[in-house]
């Protein structure tokens, strides 16, 4: 049976609705660089790109050739597809002003490589993209990127594991397509994903038990007790895992990251409005993550995405 293609759901989808007109200029964009992001990250350590690329980025962090060239490659394609006004990326300090013609119409928030210190272990990675609608009229400013999640009109993220996925969101949809290795770009694999019913893993970055408060110790006690543990330190990896099979993820505040260790705008909001599109909830712990109102491009939050029943449950044991 033939398998619709995302370029085809795509068009059938958006064609005639103004509302998402330009949207599927943006998906393919994205497609395209996760194509070419794949190629690169199989051929990593023969083209000898497994290293940092040395410095650090806006957080501090050593960035990784593939950060890099993740980030280069979705700022191009994005650009060109004439629809984005503007890009936020993890890997650049300020946002990316593209241009604002009337047909600028979609500002996206992107973690271009999740989980890079992966890259080099084979272990899988992926992106991630919130897309907000510019506000009409309106000139495009750094302020122009910084809306909260619940303003977002979709939100897609890619894995590259032992096979490459896209699942792409927008209101009461979550489609998840797999590249075809034969050729043919990404095929839907995975109609209308939703959270299963049980909830049967959690994702703790459990190491760090010591530098958590009681109220946090007393949560990971309940999700330890409960849930079987699966933690690959790859936040979509995890993530994807836990939406498909039903699994809690939970990055905690601790002493050490007061605020969390996950940035709000590109990878808590877009896998906050995929967790809740499929019938689950995104929580910091004391609020939704689709309400907070964004200060910082850069800003980090804890970060709970799971099936609604097990967030609930963790954040009333973590607020008793
Ligand atoms: P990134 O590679 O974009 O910086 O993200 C890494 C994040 C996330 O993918 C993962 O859940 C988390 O870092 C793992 O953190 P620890 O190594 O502290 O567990
Ligand atoms: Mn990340
Ligand atoms: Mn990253």
């Amino acid at each position: 049976m033939k398998m619709t293609t995302l370029t085809e759901h795509v068009d059938s989808s958006w064609a005639n609705d103004p509302a998402h007109e330009g949207l599927g200029s943006v998906v393919k964009a994205i497609a395209d660089g996760a194509r070419q992001i794949q190629a690169k990250l199989q051929a990593a350590a023969i083209a000898d790109v497994l290293s940092a690329a040395g410095g650090v980025n806006v957080h501090g962090e050593a960035v990784q050739i593939l950060d890099e060239q993740s980030s280069d490659t979705f700022i191009r394609l994005l650009g060109e597809s004439g629809s984005v006004a503007a890009i936020g990326s993890e890997e650049v300090a300020e946002g990316v002003l593209v241009g604002d013609s009337p047909d600028h119409r979609w500002v996206v928030l992107m973690d271009p490589l999740d989980g890079s210190s992966n890259i080099d272990v084979a272990v899988s990675v992926g992106s991630i993209f919130g897309v907000w609608k510019r506000p009409p009229n309106e000139p495009v400013t750094p302020e122009t990127m910084l809306r909260p999640g619940s303003e977002q009109v979709a939100a897609v993220y890619t894995v590259y594991g032992s096979s490459a996925v896209l699942v792409a969101a927008t209101a009461g949809s979550v489609q998840g397509f797999t590249l075809d290795p034969s050729g043919g770009g990404f095929r839907l694999t995975h109609p209308d994903i939703r959270f299963p019913e049980k909830c049967q893993y959690y994702s703790v970055p459990d190491g760090y038990y010591k530098n958590w408060d009681a109220p946090t110790r007393a949560a990971a006690e309940m999700l330890r007790d409960t849930y079987s543990l699966r933690y690959v330190g790859s936040l979509v990896a995890d993530f994807h895992r836990n939406l498909l099979k039903g699994g809690i993820f939970w990055y905690p505040a601790d002493t050490k990251n007061p605020d969390g260790k996950l940035r709000l705008m590109y990878e808590a909001n877009p896998l906050g409005f995929v967790a809740e599109q499929a019938g689950g909830a995104a929580s910091s712990g004391s609020r939704p993550i689709l309400d907070i109102r964004p200060e910082k491009l850069h800003q980090r939050v804890p970060l709970m995405l799971g099936p609604a029943g097990a967030v609930e449950r963790t954040v009333s044991i973590l607020n008793t």
